[in-house]
């Protein structure tokens, strides 16, 4: 029987010991996310695919809680490339069920955290099921402001980049806009960020380090962290971990040392 007049041994949390490290006058505003190895995950496992993309979503989860708790305004996540739209039909169906079963699932959360919705993409090219899910869920969190969470759906820097250039090129045709009034202002305000702040901590899971056509424009200053924990494994700690290795970094935007942290 348990002797209840033994206090219980104290375990450490790692959560709790990484937050306490971590400078909160230093979080980055926004951290995007490449959430990658799902698949690997399930199949190192003997299951199908799809079970990584279901696992998955507990660590979309544990990255918002750990991002909101440290202060985080901006998660973005990669959820849905434009070159995904190429996986087995089966896959791909199944992904579009899952972020629909999910947003139906986590709206009442998000709504009692602040936590607003938004997504970036080619919303129009996703299943009228997905369209009206998302639709209802951006609209219902709209006014909270804790963090915004962003899911790029159907989404690749190029296709924005494209998408932009066409507005731009349009408003010139018009005669809204001259060519030499188009400034990085112009673009970055043509982009699907447009409004929000550039990434300064890009994350990507699995062991693979490139970007695979994220954010091309918004990284430009970005500090990358790569990890080999697959995505269905990240937890908080590992963000944590993260935005630990970012404030230890001196971001120098092209200037030296001596510029950015004077003696
Ligand atoms: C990459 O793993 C993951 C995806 C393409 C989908 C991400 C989806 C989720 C995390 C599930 C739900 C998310 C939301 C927002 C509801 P992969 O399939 O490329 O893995 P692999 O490289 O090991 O094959």
């Amino acid at each position: 029987m348990a002797n209840f007049a033994t206090p219980l041994e104290k375990t450490p949390d790692i959560n709790e010991e990484l937050k306490q490290r971590i400078d909160a006058d230093r979080v980055p505003k926004h951290v995007a996310i490449i959430m990658d190895g799902n698949g690997r995950w399930a199949e190192r496992q003997g299951e199908h695919r799809m079970v990584g993309h279901a696992n998955g979503v507990r660590s979309v989860r544990e990255a918002l809680t750990g991002a909101t708790e440290i202060g985080v305004k901006y998660l973005t996540l990669y959820a849905f490339s434009t070159e995904n739209w190429n996986r087995p039909k089966a896959e791909v169906e199944a992904l579009m069920d899952l972020l629909v079963k999910t947003v139906i699932g986590e709206l009442e959360e998000l709504n009692a955290n602040g936590v607003r919705l938004h997504a970036i993409g080619d919303i129009g090219s996703l299943p009228e099921s997905c369209r009206r899910t998302l639709q209802e869920a951006i609209a219902s969190t709209a006014k909270n402001d804790r963090i915004t969470i962003t899911l790029a759906l159907s989404y690749s820097a190029r296709w924005e980049l494209v998408r932009m250039a066409r507005e731009i090129a349009t408003k010139v045709r018009d005669g809204g806009l001259t060519p030499e009034g188009i400034t990085e202002e112009t673009l970055a305000q043509h982009l699907a960020t447009a409004g929000m702040p550039d990434p300064e901590l890009l994350i990507r899971t699995s062991g693979e380090q490139r970007i695979s056509n994220f954010l091309l424009w918004q990284i430009a200053y970005a500090e990358l962290w790569f990890t080999n924990v697959l995505w269905p494994d990240f937890k908080k700690e590992h963000l944590f971990q993260a935005v630990l290795d970012y404030q230890n970094r001196e971001r120098r935007f092209g200037l030296i040392s001596e510029q950015v942290s004077p003696a």
